[in-house]
């Protein structure tokens, strides 16, 4: 039986850090209030003029040279991101330009939060029927650029912050890999945590009107998040853990969006799992959107926390709302 697994990661962030007390000095807020309400201590941001796929590349690299393949050896990109360089054409399109792929299909997934985990479970039913051997899945974004920095925006831009990783997921005959996927979406909060423009159903899709009222940042009802966070990671984790037929005890490490660390002190203390379970980055990241699951296992497998055969479920929520989980025995 074929399976798909993970053969190389990689993870790239941009150099400029910005700590809670940078943003204190363009809105009001404070190092206090972030850290107790996020966990988060600082971020990275990109400089201006480097987009999307200017982090995926150095990540994507990392991955190939990690499972000892080239270019040549890829039969897919997919790259998920909320945050693509362009509304068209798609950032996969970009990666396989800049990095000199041969002319293979290039598929960019928008499930904000959660593209990674649905771009797992794409690269998994290609891999699954034996259609492709090695697919390159990439997450990467440029929040930075899409987020209020004065005191309107200070709910969202506190959270958010900029990154890439990368995996190669690639055919395997042996008893590992992805075991399954699940993935939910729940449209009627769309407009929970979402920006409104540009928009096709506007006609220019954006005017000057729209950036001087803000419609082009991104808005989040942090409330309303919280309260399906809580409820849909957890949930989403037996999912995967019942569809198995293992139990909680048998995970040996839970990888979940970096959403916030309250989050997921609170899916901790819901699965009744010690917090050492759930790996978290928040601290020096913040919410990096569809990378921040890819560079957590990029993380994890450098610091030696993921060994083989260990059982590793990835989880994610957000915009959308949509939120989807992996089970992989690594
Ligand atoms: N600094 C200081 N004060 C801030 C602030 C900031 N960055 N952002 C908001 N505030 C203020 C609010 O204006 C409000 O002031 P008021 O009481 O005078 O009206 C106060 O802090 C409390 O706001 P509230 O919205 O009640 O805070 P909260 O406890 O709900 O925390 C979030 C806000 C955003 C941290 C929280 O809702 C959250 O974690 N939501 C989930 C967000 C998330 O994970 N998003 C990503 C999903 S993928």
């Amino acid at each position: 039986m074929t399976r798909a697994y993970i053969s190389g990661t990689g993870f790239y962030v941009p150099e400029k850090v910005v700590t809670n007390d940078d943003l204190a000095t363009l809105m009001d807020t404070s190092d206090e209030w972030i850290r107790e309400r996020t966990g988060i201590q600082s971020r990275r941001f990109v400089e201006d003029g480097v987009g999307t796929t200017d982090l995926a590349v150095p990540a994507a690299e990392q991955a190939l040279k990690a499972a000892a393949l080239t270019v040549k050896d890829i039969d897919l990109i997919i790259f998920a991101t909320s945050t693509p360089d362009y509304m068209a054409p798609g950032s996969g399109c970009l990666l396989q330009d800049r990095m000199g792929f041969p002319e293979i299909g290039a598929l960019d997934v928008r499930v904000q939060c959660s593209g990674f985990v649905y771009g797992l479970s794409i690269a998994d039913q290609y891999i699954r029927t034996g259609t492709f051997r090695h697919v390159l899945l990439v997450g990467a974004e440029v929040q930075s650029t899409g987020m209020d920095l004065s005191d309107a925006g200070r709910d969202v831009s506190v959270i958010f912050g900029d990154g890439a990783g990368a995996v190669v997921v690639s055919a395997t005959e042996e008893d590992r890999g992805v075991l399954s996927t699940h993935l939910h979406s729940e449209g009627k909060y769309a407009r929970e945590l979402w920006s409104e423009v540009p928009a096709s159903g506007r006609n220019p899709r954006i005017s000057s009107k729209d950036v001087e009222e803000g419609r082009h940042w991104l808005k989040m009802n942090g409330r309303e998040v919280f309260i399906h966070a809580v409820t849909r990671f957890p949930e989403c984790i037996m999912e995967a853990i019942a569809a198995n037929n293992l139990q909680v005890e048998d995970v040996d490490l839970i990888i979940p969006h970096q959403a916030n660390l309250r989050i997921t002190m609170e899916v901790a203390r819901r699965l009744k799992v010690p917090l050492e379970l759930v790996y978290s980055n928040i601290d020096r990241y913040g919410n990096t959107t569809a990378a921040s699951i890819p560079i957590a296992i990029a993380e994890s497998v450098n610091e030696g926390r993921i060994q083989k055969g260990n059982h590793v479920v990835l989880v994610a929520f957000g915009s959308g709302f949509a939120w989807a989980s992996a089970m992989i025995k690594w």
